[in-house]
Parts: structure tokens; C-alpha cells; sequence
């Protein structure tokens, strides 16, 4: 099939053939697509839409583009996680190393911040020396000695997401479940995990802003990994807030390790149990969820998670003495507070915007090949719920350039909602969505 037809057939609504759908990825690939149809096909997508058996051709299509991480020599069950993305979302750096000190095996490649997200890979590189580009050989060995090991996408996983994933950032058309679902399955698959969990983002901060649609992916996503013989469930999380009380790469780092040390915020912490104890469980290391649970608790208060996060950081060439000393982690030389506007109740805190502020004073990036500044970002100093008084100090902004204060202040200062009584309860999980069935929190 030509390009142009395979583009008019979607345009005009139709299912596309599985011949069709890997006649795309092949072009993207060697670059028989130029951008220029593939953008068009991808718009289609968007707005037309994709089966789900289309939607797990063209994840095959991209797993197959490149190399599957053969974990086979590490024993035990290897259980990956993946966030859709969030504002404040440093969840991984304190769940692997608390699942791996339970006994569970967690391969984890991470991505990088883009837009008013935030990335693992920048938040683990603000610890000065930590590698996350290793070799495949180097993250088994590491698997193999820590449990747990973060690093980047290899050039050889799913090279057809990367290309795409480029293109749909500067075309509109990242939002769309069946594109998001092939990306992140595509790069899931080739992990090499015996059994994922996946957190689905929902609200201001996250790609999904409503329930039903962060719903819709998480069924999508756990569809695509259960068909493919991987064991996947899906949590659906809040992100109208940003999660815990850091945004910024290093200032997130030290929160992660104050989090390890059980002094971390409370949503933060109850995310982070309730996750690590779905792995324990799918990892085969509790026979219930309430055994899970308790040895995932004590793996945070004895410190073991700690331990075995010190080690990666060891292992992947990090200064241990940031670890144990936070304070050494880069830091931004100017802070700025923005205060509360009037008295009453914090009643949001839009993580958009706050995200969108964070990646204005440096944080994060507009385009990948953007640099970025690991000492900034923002802290919450106060939450959703709180009471405050006018004038009271709300949001400490972290920067260098004097240039980047003015539109991140004015972003914050509009993410700031303050009414007379307090927000209605919100919980941090919504849905528990398996192969099996689904279980709604709210
Ligand atoms: N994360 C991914 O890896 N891919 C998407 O398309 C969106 C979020």
C-alpha cells in the first residue's frame, strides 16, 4: 500500500490492515515516510482514531524496530513501572529501590523531561557523576548486583518511537490514546519485565485530563501488555496537584531521599507504598496485599530502601555524598517567594501551570536539545487544603536567570486558588485497572 492511500483511508475513518499499519513503522524507520506523511497519518490517528488491534500492530510494529532486553539470566520476576507523566513525579526514584529492597527485580528505562513534565534521567543526572546512559551489559550487571536500575532508552529500543515521538511533539498529536499507548508499550515490551505497573496520570498536570480518558488508557495499556504475555495493571493517580512538595530536578532528588528516609510528604509516601506493594505481590514476594504492604514498610523504615538506593547511585557512578548529605545537590543562587493573595483555604494549585513555571526558570525543556539548569524549580510550601493567611509564603521559586522570574511568577500566581472553605477531599488513587477487572477508589 502507498503512503498517500494508507493516510486517505485513515483520514476517511477506516481500520487500517496490519500490512498497513507495519508498511508505516518500516517507512519511519528507513525513511521511506518523509514527516511529512507520517505527521498527516499521525493527525488521522488523532482524530480518527485506531482499534485496539491496530493499536497493538503498530506497538508489535515499533518493538520490533529495534532490541529486546533479554533479562533471562537475572533471576526472579523482573516487574517494570511507568508513569505517563506528571508534574512532581519523582515516584520512581524512591519505588524501585523500595521494591527492589523487598526482593522484587526492577529493570526501569526512563525518559527525559519535555514541556511541563518532568524526567527521571534529569532528576537522577542532577546527582553529580550518575550515569544513566549504560550499556545493556552494564544494566544486567547492575540488576543483577542492586536489584534496580534506572538509565536511559538505548538507541537500540524502539527506534521507531523515538523518530515518532519527535515528530508528535512539534505536530499536535501527542495526545491521543492509541499513539500514547504504542509509544509507551513499544518501550515497555523491550524492557524485558515479567510483569508491569503502569501510573496513569489524570488532571491539569497529565496528558489525560479527565478520569475517563486517563481511564480509557489505562485499559488500553493494560490491554496491550496482557496480550503480549506481560502481566500489566494500571493505577489511575491524581495530577491536578503537583505530587509532593518539590518540582525541579534536584530539589526533587532531595525530596526523594528525605522520602526514603520515611520523612517524605504524605501523598507522596502513600503513592509510593501502594505501588511498591502491587509490585511486591506480582514480583511473588507476598502471598497477600497486606503481607506486601507490611514488607514494604518495613523496607522504608529500616532503611534497607535507602541502602539499596545508595547503591545504585554507587553503581551508576553517582556521589554518594549527596545522598547522604542533600545539601551538596546543585542549587539555583536566587529564590523568590510568591505569598498568598488573601486569607482562607488553599483550595489548588493547578499543576499545569506550576510545571509550566518550573520548566520557565530552567527546569525543564521546551525542545529535547534544550540544556537545562538542575538547581531549579519550585517548592510548595504550602498544599491543597492548607490554610493560609495573606502574605504567607505559598510558592519559594529557585532560579538563576533574573529574565526567567517575571512569566514563572505570573504562571504560579495563576495556579493559585484561595477560597473560604477547604477543598473537598480528593483521593490519590482512582482506579486499579487489571487484565481481570477493575476496582474504583472514588
Ligand atoms: N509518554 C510516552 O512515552 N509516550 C507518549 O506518547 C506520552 C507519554
Amino acid at each position: 500500500m502507498r503512503a498517500v492511500d494508507i493516510i486517505r483511508a485513515k483520514r476517511d475513518g477506516e481500520s487500517l490492515p496490519r500490512e498497513a499499519v507495519e508498511a508505516f513503522v518500516r517507512g519511519v524507520v528507513d525513511g521511506s515516510w518523509p514527516d511529512y506523511q507520517s505527521a498527516a497519518l499521525l493527525m488521522a490517528i488523532v482524530l480518527r482514531g485506531m482499534t485496539a488491534d491496530e493499536t497493538a500492530w503498530l506497538t508489535a510494529a515499533m518493538v520490533a524496530s529495534g532490541e529486546r532486553v533479554d533479562l533471562a539470566s537475572i533471576p526472579g520476576i523482573k516487574v517494570g513501572k511507568h508513569s505517563t507523566g506528571g508534574v512532581g513525579d519523582k515516584v520512581s526514584i524512591v519505588l524501585a529501590p523500595l521494591a527492589a529492597a523487598c526482593g522484587v527485580v526492577v529493570p526501569k528505562m526512563s525518559g527525559r523531561g519535555l514541556g511541563h513534565t518532568g524526567g527521571t534521567l534529569d532528576k537522577l543526572e542532577s546527582i553529580p557523576g550518575f550515569r544513566t546512559a549504560l550499556s545493556l551489559d552494564e544494566f544486567r550487571a547492575v540488576l543483577a548486583e542492586v536489584g534496580c536500575c534506572l538509565i536511559s532508552q538505548t538507541a537500540t529500543i524502539a527506534p521507531a518511537d523515538k523518530t515518532l515521538y519527535a515528530l508528535r511533539d512539534v505536530t499536535a498529536t501527542i495526545e491521543s490514546v492509541p499513539l500514547i499507548s504504542a509509544s509507551v508499550m513499544s518501550k515497555k515490551l523491550a524492557e524485558g519485565s515479567d510483569a508491569l505497573v503502569l501510573d496513569v496520570k489524570c488532571g491539569r498536570g497529565a496528558f489525560m485530563k479527565t478520569r475517563q480518558d486517563a481511564q480509557a488508557l489505562a485499559r488500553a495499556l493494560v490491554g496491550i501488555g496482557t496480550d503480549a504475555g506481560v502481566r500489566t495493571e494500571a493505577f489511575v493517580t491524581a495530577m491536578d496537584a503537583p505530587l509532593g512538595r518539590a518540582v525541579g530536578n534536584a530539589l526533587e532528588v532531595a525530596e526523594c531521599i528525605e522520602t526514603l528516609q520515611g520523612r517524605g510528604p504524605e501523598g507522596l509516601t502513600a503513592l509510593v507504598i501502594r505501588l511498591a506493594s502491587r509490585m511486591v505481590e506480582l514480583g511473588g514476594r507476598a502471598a497477600s496485599a497486606f503481607e506486601a504492604e507490611a514488607r514494604v514498610r518495613d523496607a522504608l523504615a529500616s532503611g534497607a530502601a535507602f541502602d539499596t538506593f545508595r547503591a545504585m547511585v554507587v553503581r551508576q557512578g553517582g556521589d554518594p555524598a549527596v545522598v547522604d548529605d542533600p545539601g551538596r545537590l546543585p542549587r539555583a543562587p536566587r529564590t523568590f517567594a510568591v505569598t498568598a493573595p488573601a486569607s482562607g483555604f488553599l483550595t489548588g494549585l493547578d499543576a499545569g501551570r506550576i510545571g509550566e513555571a518550573s520548566m520557565r526558570l530552567g527546569a525543564g525543556r521546551e525542545r529535547v536539545d534544550q540544556a537545562i539548569d538542575p538547581g531549579a524549580g519550585l517548592v510548595l510550601r504550602r498544599v491543597c487544603g492548607d490554610a493560609v493567611l495573606a502574605g504567607d509564603v505559598v510558592v519559594e521559586l529557585h532560579y538563576r536567570e533574573e529574565a526567567s522570574l517575571a512569566p514563572a511568577v505570573a504562571l504560579v500566581e495563576s495556579a493559585i486558588a484561595i477560597g473560604p472553605q477547604p477543598p473537598p477531599a480528593v483521593p490519590l488513587v482512582f482506579d486499579w485497572i487489571r487484565a481481570d477487572g477493575e476496582t474504583s477508589f472514588a
